[in-house]
């Protein structure tokens, strides 16, 4: 009995110099009013009394309610709930019950961020130790089968160096894409945005690939806009676009032409590279973009893709406040676009 009285004496503590300030300036006034010290006196004695048994009750009451706050802390430290919902506090506590039940569900929904995050993560590390396993083990391959004799075959030899150089190289635009999404993705691509005229700059681009349409006899078509028109953007990042859509195109067209053109609209121009290639499943449309995504994994391989190149383009785009747009059709063709502000 007396423990307990003492423990809610104690929790009610806080409360000792309100009530203490209160009875006393009772007992004052009542003696400036009546001028008695016995009656003031006496009157501090039981206004004492009182207030004991008031702080009895108040630090009882303030200790059930600190006991089942810490209950329901307790409960969540250790994964009791697993809904907001579940979370009850009595009636005098309810504002706070909406508050615990908030912070329930953004620790939850974090912890959940976090999860999908170390997934996507050791995915992302299987695929790229995958993708790295693959030139190895074919450059170690031809170089074995060199060593073993092949060397000395005058009708082999130069094919397999070949073979083996041109793993190098895919070897290198992997670790090139590499480096480009985990600067994108751990937010360390720096952009320069600025205006620059669009005709010029995609002029210079396109006559840069006239070598490698040559090689595949195709029609590279740049249809020019007002020169002066001028577009919002980094210059730097958007070429690595550019770059990767007219790479694509060229990859995957075997007949045809390959168009880049620029739509002018009030606020914005779209910018659109066009082919007349193998086009894209419409399943595969919304996949495409992601790390590593290929529809055809064997074909793209071999033609040095790393199926990084769309996932770099959407970050760039998307860093520039904007999306990628993709239409296509088999053996028809495909069209990426992209709008930028004028
Ligand atoms: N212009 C296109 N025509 C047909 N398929 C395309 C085109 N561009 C992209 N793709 C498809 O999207 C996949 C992903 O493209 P990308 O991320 O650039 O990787 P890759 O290194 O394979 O080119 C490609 O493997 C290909 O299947
Ligand atoms: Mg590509």
């Amino acid at each position: 009995m007396w423990n307990k009285i003492k423990s809610n004496l104690i929790s009610a503590r806080v409360y000792f110099l309100e009530i203490l300030i209160f009875d006393l300036s009772i007992a004052v006034l009542i003696f400036l009013l009546y001028g008695s010290h016995e009656l003031s006196l006496s009157l501090l004695i039981l206004l004492i009394f009182l207030s004991i048994i008031l702080l009895n009750f108040l630090g009882e009451k303030r200790k059930n309610e600190l006991n089942e706050i810490k209950q329901i802390i307790n409960n969540i430290r250790q994964n009791y709930y697993s809904y907001p919902d579940e979370i009850k506090l009595s009636n005098n506590l309810s504002n706070l019950q909406e508050d615990i039940k908030l912070m329930f569900e953004k620790t939850k929904s974090d912890i959940e961020d976090l999860t999908r995050l170390q997934k996507v993560r050791s995915e992302f590390l299987a695929n790229v130790s995958h993708e790295l396993r693959t030139p190895i083990f074919a450059i170690q391959g031809y170089i074995e089968t060199l060593l073993n004799g092949a060397v000395n075959d005058e009708s082999v030899n130069k094919y397999f160096l070949e073979k083996a150089n041109q793993h190098t190289l895919n070897l290198n635009n992997l670790l090139n894409d590499l480096i480009d999404i985990s600067m994108i993705e751990s937010g360390e691509m720096r952009m320069s945005f600025r205006y620059f005229k669009i005709d010029e700059y995609l002029k210079n681009l396109v006559n840069e690939f006239i070598p490698n349409v040559k090689e595949k006899n195709l029609d590279l078509i740049y249809n020019p806009v007002n020169s002066n028109l001028q577009l919002f953007g980094d210059k730097e990042r958007l070429r690595q676009v550019m770059v990767n859509l007219i790479q694509n195109a060229v990859k995957y067209t075997e007949k045809g032409k390959i168009e880049i053109k620029v739509e002018e609209e009030q606020k914005f121009a779209r910018i659109i590279v066009k082919d007349s290639g193998i086009g894209i499943p419409q399943e595969d449309l919304s996949r495409i973009f992601e790390r590593f995504y290929r529809v055809d994994k064997a074909r793209s391989r071999a033609i040095g893709g790393t199926g990084l190149g769309l996932a770099i383009v959407k970050h760039i785009i998307e860093a520039h406040g904007s999306k990628v747009e993709v239409e296509s059709q088999i053996d028809v063709g495909s069209q990426f676009s992209f709008r930028l502000k004028k």
